[in-house]
Order: structure tokens, then sequence, then C-alpha cells
């Protein structure tokens, strides 16, 4: 339900138009805009000037014909006709009282909402971190970005299925077990610093160094040194045969060999869980669906792409020819081995035709830009996107950029290694912490240590959001966790001051005040608060939560103008006063609402 009264009046003006002009003017862009100068409305549309070259009549005329055609009286007074054909829109003084009511009332019942059983189904690719190896930088956009659509899905009636993609099958895996059965690792006392160690160990075991020894061989660098690295060649191949038998042992459900794939699953993902904690992030366990799960459907999508004609045999191995690439995309190896896209176009066919998902997003790096094109390409021209109705899933990557250090560089540690995401984010909160106990000493050490945490983790989230999805951005501690700006910390903050008003209004105020809306800075913020329902739809459909950022941002803004020009507590009459504070509480309720949707937590004091 549109609120917006540019929304409103541009879904009229369209109407208008295409009673008075035809059907073929459906989608003409309305054109209202905000008026430029106040003294001659609130909005204005310019339609008629570009309609009348189409309808072959002069603009005045043209606009002329759109009012006699449209319904404006339940929002505008009279509209005029200016100039040359421009359309002057002044919305009656009800107007937006009775918007703000209703959107009080949406506001209430949609956070409390669940979907009706009919709700569009859409499936959230998201985290995907690996097994054996510890959740890095690189997981952590995937996690964020990702939890935040699913909240503002959910919020716009769609049934979110959360879906972590985990890497938690294949030859990487079944390398760490023959190495850590190698050595007798008792895994009942593995952690995960000692099964990250294990996995480099056994990627470095592995890896045969050929150059090396045709370099040595080449420059004929003396018996011993070839010798040497005809050792560590055939070292590594016998590592990689070990790994690889030991692969078919998991894959045959060999008990010694799945209990210890279990069991390092079970470390991975226990690290795991106490980062989605610290995030607050809504995945859980119920929402795992790794590799691993679509192991027994690996051969029959191979043989149905075979059986279809669409895949071919190209040197042993099989291949999709994807139309205008010049690399097909590999679904079997020559050695029978399936690929990373194999999984994938196992999941798309689980995720349409099994869990019903009419849209399926992938919250995954553009790094894997590609992979996706070829994949989805390869799923249309099988058909596993189609839906009962006969209709197409819509399957969309949602690519986003690298964490940079403040060299611009992707983010390291001062050594080289990749930085921890829980290091990271308890720094975040330490950092937080240190800057709440300078601001506000009062507050005692329990709610200060709450404080961290909601502006650490909120600070951290909120820079990454914030960010256009597909660019870069640097992990800059001062910029993330400033308390002006564009920042997480800010709009926490804006919102305990407006919370403050709220408290401190005296016992007389009613609550069902009727909305007072004269003053130029009252209108800026009804008109702001008015856009709320408009960005939501529009987050869920660009799914591009920056855009919910800059509206909170300028929401906070809206509002301090406003604070500034109208006194709230001193207001020159009761109502005035009480209309102004239901203002208030509903900018509050927003930005609670707003932040919520990002995964950021409010506060009462900070
Ligand atoms: N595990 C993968 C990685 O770390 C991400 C998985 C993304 N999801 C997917 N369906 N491929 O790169």
């Amino acid at each position: 339900m549109d609120i917006d009264p540019i929304e409103l009046l541009g879904r009229r003006f369209v109407e208008a138009i295409v009673a008075a002009f035809g059907d073929e003017f459906a989608d003409t862009d309305p054109l209202v805009r905000s008026a430029q100068n106040p003294q001659f409305g609130d909005f204005q549309s310019n339609v008629a000037m570009g309609l009348a070259k189409r309808v072959g009549r002069p603009p005045r005329e043209v606009a002329k014909a759109i009012l006699d055609h449209a319904r404006l009286d339940d929002l505008c007074e009279q509209p005029e006709i200016a100039g040359p054909g421009f359309v002057n829109l002044r919305l009656r003084g009800d107007a937006l009282p009775r918007l703000l009511t209703q959107l009080e009332h949406d506001l209430t019942r949609a956070s409390s909402a669940t979907p009706p059983a009919d709700a569009p189904r859409v499936v959230v690719d998201l985290v995907g971190v690996n097994i054996a190896k510890q959740m890095h930088v690189g997981h952590l956009r995937s996690s964020i970005i990702g939890d935040s659509l699913c909240r503002v899905l959910s919020r716009v009636g769609d049934r979110v299925i959360p879906q972590n993609h985990l890497g938690d099958w294949g030859l990487q895996i079944a390398m760490v077990i023959a190495s850590l059965r190698r050595r007798h690792v008792d895994l009942d006392s593995l952690d995960l610093d000692a099964l990250e160690a294990a996995y480099r160990d056994a990627n470095l075991e592995c890896k045969a160094d050929r150059q090396a020894l045709e370099t040595a061989r080449r420059i004929s660098a003396g018996a011993h040194r070839i010798a040497e690295w005809e050792a560590q060649v055939s070292g590594a191949e016998q590592r990689l045969e070990e790994a690889k038998s030991t692969l078919v042992r998991l894959q045959r459900g060999d008990a010694e060999i799945v209990a210890a794939w279990e069991k390092i699953t079970a470390i991975t993902l226990a690290a795991c869980y106490e980062i989605y904690d610290l995030l607050d992030l809504t995945v859980t366990q119920e929402h795992n669906r790794g590799e691993s799960f679509y192991r027994e459907r690996l051969g029959p999508v191979v043989e149905e792409f075979i059986s279809s004609g669409i895949a071919k045999e190209s040197q042993g191995a099989i291949v999709v020819e994807i139309e205008g690439d010049e690399t097909p995309l590999l679904i079997r190896k020559s050695d029978g081995g399936f690929l990373y896209a194999t999984t994938d176009l196992a999941a798309i066919r689980y995720r349409v035709q099994e869990l019903g998902a009419q849209r399926v997003i992938y919250v995954v790096d553009a790094r894997q830009r590609d992979h996706f094109r070829k994949v989805f390409e390869a799923v249309r021209m099988i058909g596993w996107d189609r839906l009962p109705d006969g209709s197409r899933a819509e399957l969309r990557h949602v690519p986003f950029g690298a964490v940079c250090g403040e060299d611009g560089k992707p983010l390291k540690t001062r050594s080289g290694d990749n930085v921890k995401l829980k290091d990271l984010l308890l720094e975040a909160i330490q950092r937080a912490g240190a800057i709440v106990r300078e601001k506000n000493p009062e507050l005692p050490a329990g709610e200060q240590q709450q404080v961290a945490r909601a502006v650490g983790i909120g600070s951290v989230k909120y820079a990454d959001l914030s960010t256009q999805l597909q660019k870069d951005y640097v992990f800059a501690w001062d910029r993330m966790l400033a308390f002006e700006g564009n920042t997480g910390a800010y709009l926490q903050n804006q919102y305990v001051r407006i919370r403050s008003i709220g408290r401190k209004a005296p016992d007389d105020v009613r609550s069902d005040a009727a909305f007072l809306i004269a003053a130029a800075e009252e209108k800026a913020l009804a008109l702001a608060l008015l856009r709320y329902p408009g960005t939501l739809a529009n987050v869920a459909q660009t799914l591009e939560p920056h855009r919910l950022c800059q509206y909170l941002y300028d929401l906070a803004g809206a509002f301090s103008v406003f604070y500034t020009q109208c006194p709230v507590l001193k207001a020159e009459t009761k109502e005035r006063r009480d209309a102004r504070i239901r203002l208030a509480r509903l900018t509050e309720s927003i930005l609670a609402d707003g932040l919520g949707l990002l995964g950021i937590r409010t506060l009462e004091r900070m």
C-alpha cells in the first residue's frame, strides 16, 4: 500500500493519462517531483510538456485533459496549471495527518505479521563458509548483507528461506582428514586453530612443485638438488593419492572417515555459531545445506544434462557450452569427479523444485560472477527454473566487493594472513567500549558492555551495508565508529536522543493526539517518514541495503532540522506539543524498525 504522496500522486497521474489518452500511455513517467518553490505548492508535474508532442496537442491542453481525468481531491487542493503547462499541486491540510496515521498503523501491524501461506518464497544463499577453515572477512559481507536482505524481504511479505551453502564436501576436506590421520592427531582434542593449521599443511603436502623440479633439471642444478625435488614431487603425489582414496572412502560412507568428517564439521560450525551470535544473525543451524547435502544428486544432475542433449563430452570431461562464452561450464571432470558448479546446479533444482522458491538470491563475492552467470544459464537451458505455473524463477547473484585495509589492498593481518572475523568483531566491541566509557563515564559497567557490543557490531555492519555493494570498501576504524556522519553510531545515538524526548514527555500527553503538520520542517519530516514503506519495497526489489541506510540517515537529518526549529516539549499549545511528540515517536519507531532490518540494535542510553 502506497502512502508516499509522490508515489500516490504519480499513480493517480498515470491513471488519468491512460484515461485521457489510452492504454499505450500506461508506462509514462508522471514526473511528479517536490516543488522547487514552496510558494507554488508542494509538488509539481511537468509531464504535459513531454506528452504534448506524442499526442499532438499543446502542453496546457494536455495538462488540462490530465486534470479533467485525475482523481486528486482526497489528497490535494484544486491543482493549478502554470506557465507552458506545469501542474502545481498543494496537499490538503488533512492529507499528511491521515497518511501518517496510516503509516503508524501499518508499522505496528507489519512488524508482528507472519507471511501468509501463499507468500512468494525466496531463498537467500548466504554465509557459505568452508569446513576446516575459519570464517574470515570474505564471509563477513555475505553474512551481514544476506541477513539484512532476509529481514527486509520478510518485512515486505515474502517467505524467506535462508540457505547456508557450506563448503563441506570434496577433495580439500579429504586432504585434511588424510593428513590428520597420518599424523595420528586426536580429533577429540582438536580445535579450530589446529584444524586450520592442518588445512594449511595438507595443502602444502599435496602440492607437487613440478616447476621447481623442471627448473632444477634444466639448469642441471646438481644431483642432490634434483633428487630433493624428485622426492618432494613424488611425496606430494603420494599425499594426493592418499587424499583421493580418503575421499572415495568418505563418499562410500566408511564409518571411520565419516566420523572424522563429522568431527571437523562440528568444530568449524561451533566457531561459526559463535560469530553468528556476535552478529545477531537470523540464520541458524536449520538453514545449513552444505555441499554434502547434494552429494547423491550430482550423478543424476550430470546424467540429465547428458540425456537432454545439453551437455556433451569433451576430452573425457562433461561440459555445457554457454552461448556467447568462450569457456564451457565443466560439470564432470575426466576422472569422474564433480565440481563446485555441479553442486550449484543440484542446489538450484532443489531450491526451485523442492523448496518452491520463486526467487533465488546469491549473496556471494563478485569474483564468482562468471560462475553464477554460467550456472544460471545452464539451469535455464535445462529448465530447472520452471515453476509449477510455467513461469520462471528469478535467479539473482548479488555480488559484493572486497573489504580492504587502509592501504587499499584486501584486508590482511600484519603477517599477511586473512583477518579472522572473530578477532575483528571483538576489536570492534573493545574500541566501541573505549569510546563509550569516555563519552558516558557514568554508565554502569554492565550497561557499558551492552552498549559497546551494540555500537561495535552495529558500526561494522553499517559500514558494510551503507556502501554500494559492488564497491570495495576500506575498513577504517575511526570512520566506522564515528558518532557524526553517515554511521551506525550516529543513527543509534539519534535514536537515543529522540527516545529521550518521548521519555521526558509529561503524563498528560495524548498518544492519539491529531497530527498537526504546519511548519515547513514538520512537513519535510512527515514526507520523509512517509517514504519508509516505498524505501523498503525498493530495497526488496533492488537488493541494495545502502538505500535503506541512506534513507535512515536522511530521516535522522530531517528530524534534527525539525527539532531545532520546532519546540516539542515547550510547544505553544498542548495540541501542538502532543502532535509533535507523536511525530517524534513515529520517527523513533521507524528508526528502530529500519535499524532492526539492518540487523543493528537500538539502545535506551549510550
Ligand atoms: N563456500 C563458497 C566460498 O567460500 C561460497 C558458497 C556460495 N554459495 C553457493 N551456492 N555457491 O567461496
